[in-house]
């Protein structure tokens, strides 16, 4: 059995801001972020009690200042590294034969805050895992200005601050590691999850409710969930898009992890097969499809809110499925396809962006994917996780815009359980489950 989704993120506070996107689909590396002035100093430079290190947030300040102590003992990125030395860390360098994992840089790029001696401004170990300057990028240009009473975080921004207030670009952070990126050649592949590694799955409002976040969104939009949501939809379709081009450059091919992982690992049942019975559409029985749950849910989103351009995504996107699915493609062609294709999704992420959002287009949505039951269930389980964690999202905006709806949440919760073993994935199940959820919304 392989690790299902345990992600039901009802009911927390969430909520902040965004705008602007970086374009950077010249897939050119964005390479360290650490230049001759922005070195790391390493997270012990934000303990002290004064600082991010209190014990009971405070609500005086600008900011809450124990975001170390929440980062320490509730977030799982102040475990990164440790869970190298445990079992299953060590499991993974065995069949690797990488020697130790906590000395792998094929590991430590996600695990932990392990910069070269000429990108430290200080002495600190990477022992401490993902710790603040993984997310907040390097601090010793803003670390001196950014508590001075009139610090504006647009300016700790040109002194490397990362901008997490956009959403855009926190999404593309958080998927540099949970998804893979060319910063630093991060990436997770079959190799690695056939050696134990989890299967990167990821959605930005769930993941962060589920974190906790150590911080307060500031913004008064009710709806803010969903856009967090959207956005964070359309960033990671860009990602994978540009991901498949960069495999499709070099390394193994076909790359395993780019498909539906269960179409090869599910149990066989014989005669009452659902797969059987519903016919393979779309591909050559026994070939295992592209995974398109970055594409599945969100379309539905794209289409609301620019038609035209979710037809050219439809096309593009359904263009890399089946090279990628015919299982020996000229691999030019599937990277050319694929950066088309997330030079689409760049597009709709500004539009997406700068859509409004308003309580009708949630109920909408929340509606039009639910009604897709069949199409999304045949896609997979993957694409079942997304529009679980999605309609589950969108519901939690909805309820915080005043539209609770208790039945609602009950069949949403049942919906996770049928994502809760994937090689015991039941496409039919899951539909009707997810009908259930669509006969509650009025
Ligand atoms: C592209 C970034 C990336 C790389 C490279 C990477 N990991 Fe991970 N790893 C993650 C993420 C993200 C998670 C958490 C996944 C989740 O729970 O959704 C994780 C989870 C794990 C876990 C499970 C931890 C737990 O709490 O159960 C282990 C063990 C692990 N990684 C080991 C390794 C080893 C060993 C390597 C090197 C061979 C490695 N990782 C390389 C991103 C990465
Ligand atoms: C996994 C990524 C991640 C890690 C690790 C992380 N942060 Fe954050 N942090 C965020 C995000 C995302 C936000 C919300 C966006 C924002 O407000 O800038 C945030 C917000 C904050 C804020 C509030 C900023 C404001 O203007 O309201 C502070 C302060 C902060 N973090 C400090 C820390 C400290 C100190 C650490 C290390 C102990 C840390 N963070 C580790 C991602 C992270
Ligand atoms: C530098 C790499 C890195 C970045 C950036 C990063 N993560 Fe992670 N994340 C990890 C690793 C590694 C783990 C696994 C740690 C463990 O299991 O102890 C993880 C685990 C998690 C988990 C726990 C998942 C589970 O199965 O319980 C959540 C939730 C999460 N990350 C959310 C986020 C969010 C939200 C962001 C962006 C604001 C983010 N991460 C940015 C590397 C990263
Ligand atoms: C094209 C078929 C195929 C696809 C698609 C595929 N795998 Fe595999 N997987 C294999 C094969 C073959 C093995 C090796 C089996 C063996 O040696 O017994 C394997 C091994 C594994 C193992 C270790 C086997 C075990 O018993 O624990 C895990 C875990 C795994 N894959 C997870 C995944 C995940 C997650 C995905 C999607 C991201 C995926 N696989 C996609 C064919 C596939």
């Amino acid at each position: 059995m392989m690790g299902g989704l345990c992600l039901s993120a009802s009911g927390q506070s969430r909520g902040a801001l965004d705008e602007h996107a970086r374009a950077l689909l010249a897939v050119a590396s964005t390479g360290d972020m650490a230049t001759v002035n922005h070195k790391y100093v390493g997270p012990g430079s934000c303990s002290a009690v004064a600082c991010h290190g209190g014990i009971q947030p405070r609500m005086s300040t600008k900011v809450l200042q124990n975001e170390y102590s929440t980062w320490v003992s509730q977030d799982k990125h102040a475990r990164g590294y440790a869970v190298l030395t445990e079992p299953l860390g060590r499991q993974m360098s065995s069949i690797l034969k990488i020697g130790p994992a906590e000395k792998a840089q094929r590991c430590l790029v996600c695990h932990a805050l392990s910069e070269p001696q000429e990108a430290k401004a200080r002495e600190f170990d990477a022992s401490e895992g993902v710790s603040c300057e993984s997310c907040h990028g390097p601090a010793s240009a803003w670390l001196g200005p950014h508590i001075q009473a009139s610090a504006q975080h647009v300016d700790m921004v040109k002194l490397g601050l990362i901008d997490n207030k956009n959403l855009a670009v926190r999404s593309e952070e958080c998927l540099s590691c949970h998804l893979g990126s060319a910063r630093k050649d991060m990436q997770v592949d079959h190799e690695m999850i056939a050696a134990g590694h989890p299967d990167l799955t990821f959605e930005l409002d769930s993941f962060t409710a589920v974190e906790p976040p150590h911080w307060v969104e500031k913004s008064k939009d009710p709806l803010f969930g969903m856009r967090a949501w959207g956005v964070g939809q359309a960033v990671q379709l860009r990602e994978s898009m540009l991901r498949v081009a960069r495999r499709a450059q070099s390394g193994p091919w076909p790359e395993f992890s780019e498909m539906d992982c269960i179409t090869c690992h599910h149990s066989l049942t014989g005669p009452e097969s659902w797969r059987q019975k519903s016919g393979y559409e779309g591909h050559r029985a026994g070939d295992p499809p592209y995974n398109l749950s970055r594409f599945i849910v969100f379309r539905h989103f794209a289409g609301e809110i620019d038609a035209a351009g979710d037809q050219e995504l439809g096309r593009e996107v359904g263009q890399v499925a089946a090279l990628v699915t015919s299982m020996s493609p000229d691999r030019g062609a599937v990277e050319a396809a694929a950066k088309r294709a997330a030079r689409t999704a760049d597009k709709l992420l500004g539009e997406v962006r700068d859509a409004q959002y308003d309580q009708a287009r949630t109920e909408r949505l929340l509606k039009v994917i639910a009604n897709d039951a069949d199409a999304i269930s045949r896609q997979g389980e993957r694409a079942a996780e997304q529009a679980t964690m999605s309609v589950d999202s969108l519901y939690i905006a909805d309820m915080k815009a005043g539209g609770p709806n208790a039945a609602t949440r009950t069949a949403i919760d049942q919906l996770f359980a049928q994502v809760k073993n994937p090689s015991g994935y039941n496409a039919p199940m899951f539909a009707a489950q997810m009908k259930r959820v669509a006969a509650t919304l009025r």
